[in-house]
């Protein structure tokens, strides 16, 4: 049941300026997701009867996340007005005329914020009638924030910005979570009192509550338990903190669910991904992405996966894998490179030093090493010698190979592409294949051996090669 009462407002207008970066702030992602996405993620939990984004720096960057997260939202396109204050006067605008309830204000960069928070200030709003509560937290550091002023009496005053405030009003600790639920009717009276009179030229939201004091209105601010749910983001320093919280949350909740992590500190989880229980992930592995992970798998160490499937019981060691299926009871690694379209089965092997890329590895087959599988589909139970190219790429175009079942390639062989190796078949080492090879067939290509005795003696005498094989020739005579 949508609450008909409640409309959110998400600030994602402004430049980020902190971060330096060509991309916007709120779409550093972190667990795999933009900052704004989760914000937008809580605001869905809320159910609320209208979400207003406002947006103007990259506006159209953020309006297609906005958008995939949330298709109902208003967009609000802020004006030349600078200012968190100007922010919320232009979406309160925008929300329907018959809207009439509480309108709770975000800043888009607080991702680790949650709905249950978030809720509890729905219901302490709403139980005390006060005209705006919003959250605060006691920070040991609260450079950068506005320092919520409370009065002798411990009630809030007003709050003032890091850059307009005396000694002793930044010595305070408590700060200005901007997180604010208002009613509207008085928000929208006192949004028309704000002057972009202070030290950054903006309309301020922040005001609104020292204006909201001074007709006489009450204003709460509650501390949060834990201050770390309510840290903003505006540089990369604390994008990477809470980066970090974010994914501690995130792999104790697969701990809990059954997922061995052996080391959390250098274990990253995206939020995006799903591990089954008795899964294991080795130190230093990445699960990014919409990868899925079955039971029995054992992940790791120094494995990165975007985007992968890993069915039951498979093992991913010191591996580098996007968008590929890896089958249940396959292995994969050390020291393997799998790109977009690898498609692994069953118990099949892809093993050290082995690149592949749109390839299809049948049930039990091996590519156990030094191999470059491009392009190419590989039947059932099949075995590719060590040092195998795939050569898909003329020079200009890409073409595809077809290996059958239960085929036996040598060592060091070249596949040019495109060719047929039919069922059963086997190729010798060395082998350069051109043409298709039918079932069953051996094929070779190489020329055949030729041995010119005496050659080192007499084209390089002199040399330790030669004196060594003088050396044998001469002890073989003696026996
Ligand atoms: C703001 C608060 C500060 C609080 C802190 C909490 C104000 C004036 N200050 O400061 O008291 O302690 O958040 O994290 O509100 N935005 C717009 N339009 C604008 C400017 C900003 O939509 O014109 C958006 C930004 O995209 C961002 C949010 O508002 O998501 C906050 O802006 P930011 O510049 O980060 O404010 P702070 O300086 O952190
Ligand atoms: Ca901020």
């Amino acid at each position: 049941m949508p609450d008909t009462k409640l409309a959110i407002v998400i600030l994602a207008a402004g430049q980020g300026t902190r971060m330096k970066s060509s991309t916007p702030k709120l779409l550093h992602p972190i667990a795999g997701v933009p900052l704004v996405g989760h914000v937008l993620a809580t605001a869905r939990a809320l159910d609320a009867a209208h979400v207003v984004a406002v947006v103007r720096h990259e506006r159209d960057r953020l309006v297609e996340v906005i958008t995939a997260e949330l298709p109902d939202s208003i967009i609000v396109d802020q004006d030349d007005v600078p200012g968190t204050g100007r922010a919320v006067e232009q979406a309160v605008a925008a929300l329907p005329a018959d809207f009439d309830g509480d309108v709770l204000v975000v800043n888009g960069d607080v991702p680790l914020l949650d709905a249950e928070t978030l809720a509890s200030l729905v219901t302490r709003h709403r139980d005390s009638g006060t005209a705006a509560t919003l959250l605060s937290a006691i920070l040991d550091d609260a450079t950068g924030y506005g320092r919520i002023i409370r009065g002798n009496s411990g009630g809030l005053d007003y709050i003032v910005e890091q850059k307009d405030a005396s000694e002793a009003e930044l010595a305070v600790q408590e700060i200005n979570a901007g997180v604010y639920l208002f009613t509207l009717g008085t928000l929208r009276a006192q949004l028309a009192n704000l002057t972009t009179d202070n030290a950054q030229g903006e309309k301020y939201l922040t005001d609104v509550v020292g204006l909201l004091r001074s007709a006489g209105g009450g204003v709460d601010a509650i501390p949060v338990a834990e201050p770390w749910l309510v840290e903003g983001v505006n540089d990369r320093a604390q994008l990477s903190v809470q980066a970090s919280r974010l994914n501690a949350l995130i792999v104790r909740g697969w701990q809990l669910a059954g997922v061995t992590v052996q080391d959390p500190a250098s274990t990253w989880i995206d939020l995006t991904a799903t591990l089954a229980p008795d899964v294991t992930l080795k130190p230093g592995t990445q699960i990014l992405g919409a990868t899925v992970i079955e039971t029995g798998a054992v992940i790791g160490p120094d494995t990165t996966l975007v985007d992968c499937e890993v069915g039951e019981g498979a093992e991913v060691k010191r591996t580098d894998a996007t968008l590929a299926v890896i089958g249940a009871g396959a292995s994969v690694g050390p020291f393997s490179y799998l790109r977009p379209g690898t498609l692994l089965g069953a118990d099949g092997k892809i093993g050290a030093f082995v690149e592949t890329k749109n390839a299809k590895i049948g049930t039990g087959s091996k590519v156990p090493h030094l191999s470059y599988v491009g392009d190419a589909e590989i039947g059932e139970g099949s075995n590719i010698g060590a040092g195998s190219i795939f050569a898909n790429y003329d020079g200009v175009k890409k073409h595809s190979s077809v290996v059958g079942s239960h085929v036996r390639t040598g060592s060091h062989g070249v596949f040019v592409a495109p060719v047929r190796i039919g069922d059963g078949a086997y190729t010798g080492a060395g082998t350069v294949v051109r043409k298709d090879v039918p079932a069953g067939s051996l094929a070779i290509s190489v020329a055949p051996q030729r041995n010119m005795d005496g050659w080192t003696q007499s084209h390089r005498p002199g040399t330790a090669a030669a004196q060594a094989a003088e050396a044998a020739q001469t002890s073989h005579e003696d026996n």
